[in-house]
């Protein structure tokens, strides 16, 4: 039996007519951007996190640029960032003027830690971006008692639950990716930023529009950088099902775990009082690249999404030189990330981890 490594065609399926519905909507009004569909998209992801605001961007990455940004972040500043993490998390800082500062992770959670960033402070540090990776809740309070701002980069982590609530929630700002494999995603690129801060929601607004309020007058160097009308709408249909889906996530862990998974390699840990909707399910083995390979011959999706972590590629030499960060370094060798989705069944989940323990004789 072939099991991808994501499925997000199923769980789409039956929501086809509605979202056909929602395209033509837009299409007749012949209003593409920043109309009605992304102003009540704003109002209903700010509501399903929790946040007082959300405001839409074109992508995740632009979303912690312009979120830094609005932090005040800039020149002279640094930005602690986890290593372990899509590359993303720390290309978005240097468009700022700020310099990133990497950090290490928990190796059980691959989240950051009060501990790993406390390393990393420095006299310049403005903020930090505390990564919600692979769905897990980082512990954004812990992290705030170090008297930092926390900048939450919650691209994977949307239908994620945590006792101090959901990601979008717990810092003084937080971005979102709509990229389409996302949890919660579009079809082509789009973000989101959700905040408490009404002043910062307005600086964003504002940035997200050439630094304007009106396009009349430009009241800084800002960006063209907008959710669109017909992602927006796209996104409404399917908001209302995330919790769901974050369910199935779930439900798809518990089968691994049934299935035995935990004797055959190591699997990720909550962070304490997490509910993670699973956007990637990534375990540890000392032989991640030869199970890789065994699952490929059945045709079953494994794949290591960052083998080299950011501080050690090229573009970051300025930046993650002098780094070390060895569980960043240890997790980058050992990861995989195994098939998940909102209907990942037992049946799939018995294949998947015998095909694991036949690749592990
Ligand atoms: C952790 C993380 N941060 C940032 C991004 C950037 O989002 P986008 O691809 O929408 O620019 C992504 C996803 O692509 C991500 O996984």
């Amino acid at each position: 039996m072939a099991v991808p490594l994501f499925d997000t065609a199923t769980p789409l399926a039956p929501l086809r007519p509605e979202i056909d519905v929602a395209i033509a909507r837009v299409v007749d009004s012949g209003r593409f951007i920043l109309g009605p569909e992304v102003a009540a998209f704003e109002r209903e992801f700010a509501a399903f996190c929790g946040a007082p605001h959300a405001v839409g961007v074109a992508n995740g990455t632009e979303a912690l640029t312009i979120a830094l940004r609005a932090m005040g972040v800039g020149p002279g500043d640094d930005v602690v960032v986890p290593s372990f993490t899509f590359y993303a998390s720390a290309e978005a800082i240097p468009p700022t003027g700020a310099r990133p500062v990497f950090c290490d992770v928990d190796p059980d959670t691959a989240c950051v830690s009060a501990d790993t960033v406390r390393a990393a402070l420095t006299p310049a540090t403005k903020a930090v971006i505390a990564v919600h990776l692979f769905g897990n809740v980082a512990p954004v309070a812990e992290i705030e008692t170090l008297g930092v701002p926390v900048l939450e980069d919650a691209a994977q982590a949307a239908g994620s639950l945590s006792d101090a609530g959901r990601p979008g929630a717990l810092g003084t700002a937080a971005t979102f990716s709509f990229f389409p494999a996302k949890n919660l995603g579009a079809f082509g690129d789009g973000g989101a930023i959700t905040t408490a801060d009404e002043a910062l929601a307005d600086r964003v607004r504002t940035l997200r529009f050439h630094g304007s309020r009106d396009k009349i007058s430009y009241e800084q160097v800002g960006y063209n950088s907008r959710l669109d009308e017909l992602q927006a709408a796209i996104l409404r249909v399917q908001l209302p099902h995330v919790d769901d889906w974050a369910d199935g996530r779930r439900a798809a862990a518990r089968h691994y775990a049934e299935a035995g998974l935990g004797e055959l390699a190591t699997l990720p840990v909550p962070v304490p009082g997490a509910q993670p909707a699973w956007h990637l399910y990534v375990v540890r083995s000392a032989h991640a690249d030869a199970i890789a390979e065994q699952l490929a011959q059945r045709d079953i999706g494994a794949r290591a999404y960052y083998r080299t972590p950011v501080h050690r590629q090229p573009a970051m030499a300025a930046y993650g030189a002098e780094a070390e960060l060895p569980a960043t370094d240890e997790l980058a060798a050992t990861h995989l990330a195994i098939p998940m989705s909102p209907v990942l069944d037992r049946a799939q989940a018995d294949e998947v981890v015998q095909a694991i323990a036949a690749a592990s004789d």
